[in-house]
């Protein structure tokens, strides 16, 4: 060990002050490598933050990588560094950048047909309506052009259809910036507003109730107060790592919704890497509503929510809801003509069966190299697979809520690996230790990581200086 052990506080199990030495020492590295993108963001003075969404000022090192180019599985940054890129967008492009179809159907829109922004429907939406019927099984669908639109239009019409105030969530989920959504469990047990909640309209126990993911007993104790219109959920939690459902947990959910009346809501955005049908078709999940975004759009704009016939029905003969005008469902560009043709390229084409048996085994792959390295060091980590998508996180049984989740964060672990691994070659999730596999990716973009992983972890924990980075 190194002659400056510091007692290690977290349960990640490595020595702290040999971590920032290695962090200080691949931020350093990042900023030698990348003159283009630091002065890109020096100059960035127009800009809210110096990016052109504040969320982009979260990265590892000192400033973001600026984009060049990409395509497939892969990203150009402006210093002419290629990545192996395993965030794809935070999902956005699970489809890989720029596929094939996509370009094409989208370039057809643009050039040939025209029609950007016009206020008539495209006979094409009715065929991206039957992709997504016949994947997820819902029959009725409506488009927007994100997920966070997606989930605040399904939630009014809860609202509307069961005539109850509240929404409920689970702690730590993330389904966009959704006002409901901000809500975490508290020791009171009422729920608490999330950290760093930015200019709530109301205080969030006023329109939400709250449990922990696979806690039954605390879903059924805050949906017997009688005032829940629907269960917001993710089928597994992915946006505090993944947390994945214990056996029985969702059916627990469907039957306690049902109990009390209560719709739930399935928000597949991210979970549709589960499977051809998301988590919904994977796990034989029976939502009232569907919420989706991101890789449907392969890359352009695009989300949607579908629901149950009954629903549907109920919804469009009640006189009193302005569903066509100022009702508050709907945005002028959402179901664009553009951002349909996208969904039926990325359904119909890229998001294929055969493409995602391909991103499965890449990432059985990715997690069996990631398994390998923890074990050859015996390091108290774990790592969790859902479809297409790996995470690994420092804490060893991997947490089952996502208050469990959010107490192993370790911020300098995560800069000192995202960094280490951006300065030879991968780009992984900005927010997590997240890796997705795209159809484009392959088994070379997948081994390259689990040798770099190895590497950054053997520094880690071996018995040597911090050296300069190569
Ligand atoms: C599960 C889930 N729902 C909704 C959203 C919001 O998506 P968007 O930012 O595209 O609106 C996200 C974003 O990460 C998500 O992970």
């Amino acid at each position: 060990m190194s002659t400056s052990v510091v007692p290690d506080p977290s349960p990640s199990g490595v020595d702290r002050a040999r971590l920032r030495g290695l962090l200080a020492r691949e931020q350093d590295a990042f900023l030698d490598r990348n003159p283009c993108s630091a002065g890109a963001y020096a100059h960035a003075d127009s800009l809210f933050g110096r990016v052109p969404m504040t969320w982009m000022n979260k990265t590892s090192a000192h400033f973001p990588l600026y984009l060049d180019t990409a395509r497939g599985a892969h990203v150009t940054d402006i210093d002419g560094h290629t990545y192996v890129d395993f965030s794809l967008g935070d999902t956005g492009s699970m489809a890989g950048h720029s596929p094939a179809a996509v370009t094409e159907a989208v370039r057809h829109r643009i050039e040939e047909l025209g029609g950007l922004a016009v206020m008539l429907p495209t006979e094409q939406a009715e065929t991206a309506g039957a992709h997504l019927a016949s994947r997820f099984g819902l029959p009725r669908w409506s488009f927007s052009l994100t997920a966070t639109d997606a989930n605040r239009w399904a939630i009014r019409l809860a609202r509307a259809v069961t005539g109850r105030p509240k929404i409920l969530v689970n702690s730590y989920c993330y389904h966009g910036s959704v006002d409901e959504s901000l809500i975490v469990t508290s020791p009171d047990g009422k729920g608490a507003p999330r950290p760093g909640n930015v200019g709530a309209p109301v205080a969030v126990t006023e329109t939400s109730r709250v449990a922990e993911f696979n806690d039954l007993e605390g879903l059924e104790r805050e949906l017997a107060h009688g005032d829940v219109a629907a269960v917001l959920m993710e089928p597994a939690l992915t946006n505090i790592g993944i947390v994945l459902p214990e056996p029985g947990y969702l059916d627990g959910v469907r039957e306690l919704a049902s109990g009390f009346d209560t719709l739930l809501i399935l928000d597949e955005t991210h979970t549709f890497c589960a499977g051809p049908g998301g988590a919904t078709r994977a796990w034989d999940l029976h939502p009232d509503i569907i919420t989706i975004g991101k890789a449907i759009g392969g890359g352009i704009p695009a989300g949607a929510y579908g629901l149950s016939a009954d629903l549907a029905d109920r919804l469009l003969g009640r006189a009193d809801l302005d569903l066509v005008d100022m009702g508050g469902v709907g945005g002028t560009l959402a179901g664009n003509a553009l951002s349909i043709a996208a969904v039926c390229a990325t359904l119909g084409e890229v998001l294929t069966d055969k493409a995602f048996d391909h991103m499965h085994a890449l990432a059985e792959r990715f997690e069996a190299g990631v398994n390998e390295v923890i074990a050859a060091h015996n390091l108290p980590w774990s790592v969790t697979r859902l479809g297409a998508r790996v995470e690994y996180r420092f804490a060893n049984p991997a947490p089952r809520t996502g208050t469990e989740a959010a107490a192993v964060h370790d911020q300098e672990l995560d800069d000192y690996l995202h960094t280490y691994l951006a300065n030879r070659g991968i780009l992984m999730t900005p927010f997590h230790n997240m890796a997705l596999m795209s159809p484009a990716t392959t088994e070379a973009d997948v081994d390259l990581h689990t040798s770099l992983f190895g590497a950054a972890v053997t520094e880690l924990v071996a018995d040597h200086p911090v050296l300069s980075a190569p």
